[in-house]
């Protein structure tokens, strides 16, 4: 039984490798670039981009399961070409904001989950909540300044573990009875920004400074960071951070990924020692 995992080099799709690897199935890997994916040994990796849906076809060829990365503009040919290509069932990786969107947006998670829904593959769509992978995006910070800047101190997420996640899209692979779920997911715990930054520096020994700016200091920052990222979406971002100090939580506890892995959540302590390497 061969399993194709596209965004094979991402926080995710690395770790549903690794779990693919450690339950002794053999695993394919799409990547834009193998000369730096990195991935594994023992995985065959595949040249692909998800854009580029006739670039698949080499890696669909043969495959049985797939791990589909959201690619949206795209997500429907992607699907219809596994289909043909034998493929009986697949994961896809959406989020737990799927139900915020409108019915008929193009290009978000629903594009992807409705291309699954609508084909004739066996799906599991997988919704987790905020990554906490998103910290890694601070680590420069808190190597250089043992600083994080940011808006909303008191704003309050479940932050999930890439390895969760992982777990639940490896266990609706290889298991049985994952068909047509729909797994939304937080980590296991509801914690404020300020006391994520604490675990951070609890994890590498050291002190690190919250710095909490206005929400006008940090769109002020954020847009001169000049990484590419639309100004629509940072204010997107401002609002929807803004909302979390003292709203409903986006992602209610759940006893969702033990339930499919058979394990409890990991904590955020957890994954803050697990990359305290990034952030020393
Ligand atoms: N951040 C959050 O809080 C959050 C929460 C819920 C859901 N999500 C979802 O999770 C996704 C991120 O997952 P992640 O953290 O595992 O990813 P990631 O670390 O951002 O990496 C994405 C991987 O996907 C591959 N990729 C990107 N575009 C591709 C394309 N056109 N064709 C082939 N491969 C492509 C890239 O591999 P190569 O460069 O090697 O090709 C890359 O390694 C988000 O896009 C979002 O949809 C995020």
């Amino acid at each position: 039984m061969t399993i194709l995992v596209t965004g094979a080099t991402g926080r995710v799709g690395r770790a549903v490798v690794t779990a693919l690897l450690r339950a002794g199935r053999p695993v394919r890997a799409l990547t834009r670039a193998p000369v730096t994916a990195d991935l594994p040994e023992g995985v065959a990796v595949y040249q692909g981009d998800l854009e580029d849906p006739a670039s698949l076809a080499a890696a669909l060829e043969g495959a049985d399961l797939l791990y589909l990365f959201p690619v949206p503009s795209t997500a429907r040919e992607v699907v219809a070409m596994a289909e043909r290509a034998g493929v009986r069932r697949a994961v896809v990786l959406s989020g737990a904001l799927a139900d915020e969107e409108s019915a008929d947006d193009e290009d978000g998670y629903g594009a992807v989950e409705r291309a699954v829904q609508a084909s004739g593959l066996d799906w599991t769509i997988v919704r987790p909540g905020e990554f906490a992978g998103n910290w890694l995006d601070y680590a420069p910070d808190v190597r250089a300044r043992r600083e994080v800047r940011r808006p909303f101190g008191n704003a309050v997420s479940r932050p999930t573990h890439e390895a969760d996640v992982a777990d639940v899209v490896a266990a609706s692979l290889l298991g049985e009875g994952h068909s047509g779920q729909v797994y939304t997911f937080g980590g296991p715990e509801a914690l404020t920004v300020a006391e994520q930054v604490r675990r951070i520096g609890a994890a590498i020994g050291a002190e690190v400074r919250f710095v909490e700016l206005t929400p006008e200091q940090a769109r002020m920052e954020w847009y001169d960071l000049d990484q590419g990222v639309d100004h629509d979406v940072i204010d997107w971002l401002l609002d929807m951070y803004g909302a979390s100090v003292d709203g409903p939580e986006t992602v209610p506890p759940s006893d969702t990924v033990e339930r499919v892995t058979g394990s409890p959540p990991r904590d955020f302590a957890q994954w803050a020692a697990d990359h305290a390497d990034d952030f020393r």
